[in-house]
């Protein structure tokens, strides 16, 4: 059957908050509190005082600072984390601005504020969207006592490229788990309410693609076309703003030729007007002026022309609203009108977050920082964030006496904590290497051998070889410093640096049993010393309680539950590659011809016409969703609630999982759908839904998926989001690729 020829059963375009706007704009009945009180202040703004609220700096000692606030020229501060400082700055806005409205202050707290919990991409690999949103609460509530009101965070790029550094701050190449893990993030960071004592508002960024930088090197230019802007990079930010997503941040690149700054189709034409989204938008650091040097701006009036008529609200420290916006209004070019909803998205923030009421920050109230409870968080956080690619059985580590710990990572308390963290603390990290020494009944020798992830010396591996050859097991941390993952930190080659490589092939020649434990700010391309180790433990940089947590993984405390949140590569050279990829029209078949087995003089077509890399093939090192545990899971007895689907319906997807193995542990069972054939193509397998399942050894366990027809919609060849009637595969397992399929068809 041709679906294509049944059309596609639509799912209304107007949200649930586009309606209420709507609603709102419409009846007749009392404006919310909120909009009067908008209504009142704005009607008393100078244009002056309005384009201050507009105006964003970045903390700076000096003293005009304090001038410009009391004039009416700043809106908002980033980057001032000292309590009194804030509430000096606070009292000059509240008492003595002519108009008394409050600065919001800004600050990236993109993993944790003072307790750092692992990375976005390692929060990731938990499929733990609950401990994610206490993380966030934790990191809110650190923040706010400080006197922070708003976070940049969550990120929410798709990324498919291990080379960009920024993917530390993300949630990796699926949307689903993006849009789960940012929408936790924000209901975290955002708590009941907005103007609760320990909430901050989230700003969901980088709006939008900027996950697709071209080569993955950072703010290059993208090229995301209009399907696939809406069917992935966009999801997480819908999903995230349904969520109550209080503020939005537009990103430095540009795509198809247009700066996400100056983007008015997507920022204010969807964003506002299709969504019906009445949160604030701000623009990234200086992502305003630098339209000049992408060539979309003649000068910084032009810049701010773009910017406002796109619809940013905010400018984050680059003055051309202070600077130009006045003239632009006098000549036309940019409507008053713009400026006033702007303006009212900016107060709006402020009185959800209760600024005019709590402007100053407690600084008699007892400090949160490092709370024990924080502490405990980041390390479960951190447990489950670690994801076991390999194990001949060496772990847990039960029998061991003498362990060998080596490696730049084992004690690199800074390192460990990862990118963004500008409030985290060396001295607070637990290391691997102190943790393991804090267990009783082993001996820990410690040599790293290499000193830092790019030392090239080799010369202190004959020491770590030396302790290896004295210990029964030897644990080699090796990876990634902070500073080579994160904003502008892409590199050409994601592979271990230095002389890592020969120290991990000097420990393996030792014969002794070998566990290697990766942190890292991405997939690192790690498949020599995959082969040569016994076991392979993957943490993205863990945080503060790291060494603990992987102490806890190591001993078998726990058993590890994570699951990779990106495709790993084999090699560099087959970056991009992720799982939910559309298809060729000549599939790989895994019976492809291999560089070396090519024959000499071989007739030009005997290869297989196929699409792969002769010398790299196209399978991952490790599949997307991928993570071994200390037990071995069974999935059996797949049953569907029905072979049909009616449009606008559900089907229950069943199957039962047994824990074959020895030990409770935890299960993160996926849930893939293909559509066959649509009005464009779909992606091979699309993640619906995932579940951690715990279960004792030996237990078993039904579990139900529960799939609706609106899951099954994309926006399609007409531009409408709908689900297409025909048929589609469906799979439950332990990964993007394999597990018990199914089929059904939507009427
Ligand atoms: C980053 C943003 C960040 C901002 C403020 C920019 O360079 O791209 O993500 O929030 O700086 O620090």
């Amino acid at each position: 059957m041709n679906k294509k020829l049944r059309g596609r059963a639509l799912v209304p375009a107007l949200t649930l908050a586009a309606f209420i706007a709507f609603a709102l704009a419409s009846c007749s009945g009392p404006k919310p509190e909120i909009e009067q009180r908008i209504d009142e202040l704005l009607a008393r703004m100078t244009l002056e005082e309005k384009i201050g609220q507009m105006n964003q700096l970045s903390y700076d000692a000096g003293a005009e600072l304090a001038d410009d606030i009391e004039a009416g020229r700043v809106g908002s501060l980033l980057n001032i984390v000292d309590p009194a400082a804030i509430n000096a700055l606070q009292r000059v806005a509240v008492e003595e601005s002519r108009l008394g409205i409050p600065l919001v202050v800004g600050r990236d707290v993109i993993h944790g504020f003072r307790t750092i919990f692992p990375i976005p991409i390692g929060q990731a690999a938990t499929f733990n969207p609950d401990l994610v949103q206490q993380g966030a609460a934790i990191a809110a509530r650190e923040a706010r006592s400080v006197g922070v009101h708003w976070t940049f965070a969550p990120m929410l790029d798709i990324s498919r490229d291990q080379r960009w550094g920024r993917l530390a701050e993300g949630f990796g190449e699926d949307p689903v788990l993006g849009a789960a893990m940012g929408s936790a993030m924000v209901r975290g960071y955002q708590g009941e309410s907005l103007a609760g004592p320990a909430s901050i508002a989230a700003c969901v960024k980088h709006f939008v693609a900027y996950g697709a930088a071209e080569g993955g090197r950072d703010y290059n230019s993208t090229n995301v076309p209009p399907h696939l802007m809406r069917n992935v990079y966009l999801v997480p930010f819908k999903a995230a703003i349904d969520a109550g997503a209080a503020t939005l941040m537009t990103s430095f690149n540009e795509n198809d030729g247009i700066p996400g700054t100056g983007n008015k189709a997507l920022v204010r034409d969807m964003l506002r007007d299709e969504w019906g989204w009445d949160g604030m938008v701000v623009s990234d650091w200086a992502s305003v002026t630098e339209m000049i040097a992408h060539g979309f701006a003649a000068d910084a009036k032009e810049a701010a022309m773009r910017a406002a008529n796109a619809g940013v609200d905010m400018e984050m420290v680059s003055g051309s609203y202070l600077q130009f916006l006045p003239a632009l209004i006098e000549e036309g070019k940019v409507p008053q009108d713009y400026v006033d909803n702007s303006v009212r998205n900016i107060l709006r923030l402020k009185f959800r977050l209760g600024l005019f009421e709590n402007p100053y920050v407690d600084t008699d109230a007892p400090s949160p920082l490092y709370a024990p409870e924080h502490l405990e968080a980041a390390r479960e956080t951190a447990r489950q964030s670690a994801v076991l690619l390999k194990n001949d059985g060496v772990l847990p580590l039960e029998g061991a006496k003498t362990v060998a710990v080596v490696g730049p990572m084992a004690d690199a308390p800074h390192d460990q904590l990862g990118t963004w963290i500008f409030d985290g603390r060396k001295e607070g990290t637990i290391t691997p290497l102190n943790a393991l020494r804090d267990l009783s009944g082993i001996t820990v020798l410690h040599e790293p051998g290499v000193s830092y992830s790019r030392d090239r010396s080799t010369a202190g591996i004959a020491k770590a070889v030396a302790a290896a050859r004295r210990a029964d097991v030897v644990v080699a941390f090796v990876g990634e410093e902070a500073i080579l993952s994160g904003e502008a930190h892409s590199l050409a080659d994601p592979g271990l640096k230095g002389a890592q490589k020969e120290l991990v092939a000097a420990l393996a020649g030792t014969g002794k049993p070998l566990v290697v434990v990766v942190m890292a700010g991405r997939p690192l391309t790690i498949g020599d010393e995959l082969a040569a180790a016994d076991a392979m433990l993957y943490c993205f940089h863990p945080g503060t309680m790291g060494g603990p947590a992987i102490a806890d993984l190591l001993f078998g405390t726990v058993s590890p539950s994570g699951r990779l949140p990106m495709t790993f590569a084999r090699e560099v050279g087959q970056i991009p590659l992720y799982y939910n990829h559309n298809n060729t029209g000549r599939p790989f078949t895994g019976s492809e011809t291999m560089i070396d087995d090519i024959p000499l003089e071989a007739a030009q077509t005997s290869l297989g016409n196929t699409s792969y890399y002769l010398d790299a093939g196209a399978e991952p090192l490790f599949p997307f969703g991928f993570g071994l545990s200390y037990t071995t899971f069974e999935y059996s007895e797949l049953s569907l609630s029905s072979g049909e689907m009616a449009s606008g319906g559900s089907l229950d997807v069943t199957f039962t999982l047994t824990n074959t193995g020895r030990r409770e542990a935890t299960e993160v069972a996926q849930f893939y759908i293909r559509d066959v054939s649509g009005s464009i193509s779909r992606p091979v397998k699309e993640l619906k839904d995932f579940r951690r399942v715990t279960l004792p050894a030996g237990g078993s366990a039904r579990v139900t998926f529960t799939l609706t027809a609106e899951q099954l919609a994309f926006y399609g060849l007409d531009g409408t989001f709908g689900a297409e009637p025909g048929d589609f595969l469906l799979w439950v397992g332990p990964d993007s690729s394999s597990g018990l399929e199914a089929s059904f068809t939507l009427r």
